[in-house]
């Protein structure tokens, strides 16, 4: 896992002057890399969860692997004007600008117990918006289970009552 995990390349002033930018794109090309990687986050998801939930476009691609490894159905949470017909939408501030995040009109059912599952956790915005969405459709965010944590972007403090499951934290 550790060699996975430094595959992550470091960009600077990306995708503008003063963020250190951690590109992912060497591990999701390396089969061995993702592969320890997806199995990682299978286990972090943790027992007693019904459903994943995940945001466009890199949590997509662990959310549909990790669900495939542990037999779960994906939420696959939009940016806006994708969905002919949505749960719930969430407006919410980005480490660099801001978003819109939706939920699919059934993806979620009332009482299911749902883990989340993303790239990166900067911020905290992108997994606030998807926990708020969770809870308006009558569900429970159990937890989030991420490769890697900035935690110089505060985003763990921001979750504060959701368990954080990091690959790495930088
Ligand atoms: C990135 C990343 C996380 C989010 C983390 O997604 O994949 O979802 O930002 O930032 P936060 O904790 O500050 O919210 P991005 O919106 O860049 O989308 P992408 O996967 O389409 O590149
Ligand atoms: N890398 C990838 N995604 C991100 C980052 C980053 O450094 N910050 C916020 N989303």
């Amino acid at each position: 896992l550790d060699e996975a995990l430094d595959l992550v390349a470091e960009v600077p002033d990306f995708p503008e002057p003063g963020v250190l930018f951690r590109d992912l794109t060497p591990l999701f090309g390396s089969a061995a890399g993702f592969a320890a990687v997806v199995d990682a986050l299978g286990e972090a998801v943790g027992d007693g969860v019904d459903r994943l939930a995940a945001v466009e476009a890199r949590g997509f691609v662990l959310a549909a692997a990790v669900g495939y490894a542990r037999g779960l159905g994906v939420a696959l949470v939009r940016k806006p004007g994708k969905l002919p017909s949505v749960a719930g939408r969430v407006d919410y501030a980005l480490e660099y600008g801001t978003a819109t995040l939706e939920l699919p009109s059934g993806s979620v059912a009332a009482g299911e117990r749902v883990a989340i599952v993303d790239d990166v956790l900067a911020t905290g915005g992108t997994v606030a918006a998807t926990a708020e969405l969770i809870k308006g459709a009558g569900a429970e965010a159990t937890g989030v289970a991420v490769v890697l944590e900035l935690a110089a972007l505060g985003g763990r403090a921001r979750l504060a009552g959701l368990p954080v499951h990091a690959l790495r934290t930088l």
